[in-house]
C-alpha cells in the first residue's frame, strides 16, 4: 500500500512538474511586440526618424538588412557613439553622411524594447505608402506578429488542459489497477479539492501577484515623461533648436558643478531687452492649444518689472517659479560636470531631443537600473587620463592587448557608495 501511494505521488509529481515547466516556458517566450514598439518609436525616435522618408535621421525602412549584425544594431541604438568609436565602417560612413550629428543614445532600453521597435519598423516597412489603402494594411502588418503572444497563450492553455486530463486518466487507471488487485482505495477527490492543485494555484498567484506588487513599489516616485505646466510657456525648440542657443549659455552649471541649474531672469533679459515680440513659427501646447508667444514674453517682463515701451525697469522683480522636472531621491549623488566634462556624455543622451521639445519632459527613467546599465556599457576616456593613472593593472592589460577598453563599471561605477550617500 505505502509503495503504491509513493509511486502514485511520484507520477503526479512528474505531471505537475511538466505543467509548471510548460507555464514557465510560455511566460518566458516573448514575441517582439510591434504595438509596444510603435509607442516607444513615437515617443523617442519620431522626432528625428520616419520609416519611409529621411528627416533629421535616415529613413528606417529595411534598416535591419543594412546592418551586418543585429547585436551591433542594438549597440548602435544603446549608444551610437560607441559603435562609431569602435570604427565600424558602415556606422562611420553614416555618421559622416549626416553631418557628424550624433544620435542620442538610449542606454535605458532593454533588448526586448529594441526588438519591439525593430518589429514595428519592419511591420511599417511593409506598408506601401504610395497606395492609398495604407490604413488597413498598416494594422494588418502589426497584428500578424502581435498575435504571436496570443498564440503562445492559447498553446499553453491547451497544454495545461491536456496535462490535467492526463493526470486524471493516470489516477483513474491507478485506481482501476488497485481495484483489480482488491486493494482498498479512498474516494476520488474532485480536482478543486485536490490539495496539490490548490497549493499550485496559490503558489502561482503568489508569484504573479508578488511580481506586480514589487514592480509597482519600485516604480513609486518615478516619473518618466513628467511634463508639468510651467509659469511661462518657454520653448526649448525655439531657443536651443531654431535659434541654436547653446545649452551651456543658460545651464552653465552643467560643466562646472553638480547641478546644471536653471538660468536667472537677467540671463533671459540679455536678449529680451531687445526681443519684445515673438514672430517665429506658431506654438502649440501638448494639448494642441495655440500659444501667443508675445504674451508669454510679456509674462517674463511682468516678472522682472520691465516696461517694453520705455525699455526701463519700472518695479522690483520677483523670481519666476519654474517647476522642477527631474528629481532624484535625496539618497542619490549625481554630478553633471563629471558626466559632461570627464565622461563626455551629450545632454541629449540623458535628456532626449531637447531641441525638438517645446515643453521639456523627463526623458529617462532615472532609475538605478538606468544609471548602472549605462555604466556597464560606456567606456571611459582611459588612456592618457591622469585621473585613472592609479589603475595600473588595467593600463598593463591594455598595453598587453588583453582588453581594448575600460568601462565605467571597471573603475568602480557600480559601487554602491559612489552613487549613494
Ligand atoms: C535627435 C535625433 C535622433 C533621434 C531622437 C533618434 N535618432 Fe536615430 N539617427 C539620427 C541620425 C542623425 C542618424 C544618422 C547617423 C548619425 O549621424 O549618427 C541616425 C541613425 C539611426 C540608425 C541607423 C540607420 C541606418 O540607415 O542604418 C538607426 C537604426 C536609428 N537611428 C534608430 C533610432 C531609434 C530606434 C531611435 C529611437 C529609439 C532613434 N534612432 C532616435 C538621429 C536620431
Ligand atoms: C535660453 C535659455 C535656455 C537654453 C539655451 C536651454 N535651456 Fe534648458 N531650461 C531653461 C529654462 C528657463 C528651464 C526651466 C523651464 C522648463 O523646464 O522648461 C529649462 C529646463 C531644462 C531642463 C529640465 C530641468 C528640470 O526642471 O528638471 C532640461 C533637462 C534642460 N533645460 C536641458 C537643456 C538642454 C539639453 C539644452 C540645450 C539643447 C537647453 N536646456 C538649453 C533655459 C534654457
Ligand atoms: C548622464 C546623464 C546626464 C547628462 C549627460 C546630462 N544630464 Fe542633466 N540631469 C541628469 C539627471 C539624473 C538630473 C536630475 C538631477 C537631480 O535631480 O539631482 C538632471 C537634471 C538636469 C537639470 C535640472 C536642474 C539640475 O541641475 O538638477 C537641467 C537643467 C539639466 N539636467 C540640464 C542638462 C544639460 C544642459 C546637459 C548637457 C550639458 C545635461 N543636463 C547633461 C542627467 C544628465
Ligand atoms: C540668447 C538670446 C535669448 C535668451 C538668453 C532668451 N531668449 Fe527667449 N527668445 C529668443 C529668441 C531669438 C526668440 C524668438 C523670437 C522670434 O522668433 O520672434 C525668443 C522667444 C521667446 C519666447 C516666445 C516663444 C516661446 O518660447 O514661447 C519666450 C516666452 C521667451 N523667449 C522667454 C525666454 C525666457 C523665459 C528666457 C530666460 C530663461 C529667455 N527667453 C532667454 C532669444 C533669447
Ligand atoms: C549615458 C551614460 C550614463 C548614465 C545614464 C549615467 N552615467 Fe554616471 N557615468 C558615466 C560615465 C561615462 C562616467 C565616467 C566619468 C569619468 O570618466 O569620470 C560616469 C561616472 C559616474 C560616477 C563616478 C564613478 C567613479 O568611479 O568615480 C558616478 C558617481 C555616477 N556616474 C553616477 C551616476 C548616477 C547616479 C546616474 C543615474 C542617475 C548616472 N551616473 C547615470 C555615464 C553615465
Ligand atoms: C550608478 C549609480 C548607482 C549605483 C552604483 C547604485 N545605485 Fe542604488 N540607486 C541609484 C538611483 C539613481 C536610485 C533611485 C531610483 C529611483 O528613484 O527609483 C537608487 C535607489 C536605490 C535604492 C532604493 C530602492 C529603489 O529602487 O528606489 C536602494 C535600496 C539602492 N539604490 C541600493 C543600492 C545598492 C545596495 C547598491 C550597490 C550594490 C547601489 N544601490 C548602487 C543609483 C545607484
Amino acid at each position: 500500500m505505502y509503495r503504491r501511494v509513493s509511486i502514485l505521488m511520484r507520477k503526479h509529481f512528474v505531471s505537475v512538474l511538466v505543467l509548471c515547466v510548460a507555464l514557465i516556458a510560455s511566460l518566458s517566450v516573448r514575441a517582439a511586440d510591434p504595438a509596444k514598439g510603435k509607442a516607444l518609436f513615437q515617443q523617442n525616435c519620431a522626432s528625428c526618424h520616419n520609416v519611409h522618408k529621411k528627416v533629421t535621421g535616415p529613413a528606417l525602412k529595411g534598416v535591419e538588412e543594412r546592418w551586418s549584425d543585429k547585436k551591433l544594431l542594438h549597440q548602435w541604438i544603446h549608444n551610437s557613439g560607441s559603435v562609431i568609436a569602435a570604427g565600424d565602417p558602415y556606422a562611420v560612413a553614416l555618421f559622416n553622411e549626416y553631418g557628424k550629428q550624433a544620435m542620442p543614445g538610449f542606454p535605458s532600453f532593454s533588448d526586448a524594447d529594441i526588438d519591439d521597435i525593430l518589429a514595428y519598423i519592419d511591420a511599417e516597412s511593409k506598408v506601401d505608402v504610395t497606395a492609398k489603402t495604407d490604413g488597413p494594411t498598416a494594422t494588418k502588418g502589426g497584428e500578424d506578429s502581435g498575435n504571436n503572444s496570443l498564440l503562445f497563450g492559447i498553446i499553453t492553455l491547451i497544454l495545461a488542459i491536456v496535462a490535467l486530463i492526463l493526470m486524471q486518466i493516470n489516477s483513474n487507471l491507478n485506481k482501476l489497477a488497485a481495484d483489480k488487485d482488491g486493494l482498498a482505495v479512498s474516494e476520488p477527490v474532485p480536482f478543486y479539492k485536490n490539495k496539490a492543485y490548490i497549493a499550485l494555484t496559490i503558489l502561482i498567484l503568489f508569484v504573479v501577484g508578488g511580481y506586480f506588487t514589487i514592480n509597482g513599489a519600485i516604480g513609486l516616485g518615478r516619473q518618466k515623461d513628467y511634463m508639468p505646466e510651467q509659469p511661462i510657456f518657454y520653448s526649448h525648440k525655439v531657443h536651443a533648436g531654431i535659434n541654436q542657443i547653446s545649452c551651456l549659455y543658460c545651464h552653465a552649471g552643467a560643466e562646472k558643478s553638480k547641478h546644471a541649474m536653471i538660468p536667472s531672469e537677467n540671463i533671459c533679459m540679455n536678449c529680451h531687452k531687445t526681443i519684445t515680440d515673438y514672430n517665429g513659427p506658431e506654438l502649440f501646447t501638448a494639448e494642441g492649444k495655440k500659444v501667443n508667444g508675445s504674451a508669454e514674453i510679456q509674462k517674463l517682463f511682468d516678472a522682472v518689472g520691465f516696461d517694453k515701451e520705455t525699455k526701463t525697469y519700472t518695479k522690483p522683480g520677483k523670481p519666476i517659479e519654474w517647476t522642477k522636472i527631474h528629481n532624484l531621491p535625496d539618497h542619490v549623488y549625481f554630478n553633471h560636470s563629471q558626466h559632461v566634462v570627464a565622461g563626455k556624455q551629450q545632454c541629449q543622451t540623458c535628456h532626449g531631443a531637447i531641441t525638438e521639445m517645446d515643453e521639456v519632459h523627463q526623458f529617462a527613467e532615472l532609475s538605478m537600473g538606468w544609471c548602472v546599465n549605462c555604466h556597464r556599457t560606456t567606456k571611459v576616456q582611459f588612456a592618457d587620463n591622469k585621473y585613472y593613472s592609479i589603475f595600473e593593472q588595467f593600463h598593463q592589460q591594455v598595453k598587453e592587448g588583453k582588453i581594448d577598453s575600460v568601462t565605467v563599471e571597471m573603475v568602480g561605477g557600480t559601487e554602491c557608495q559612489k552613487c549613494h550617500y
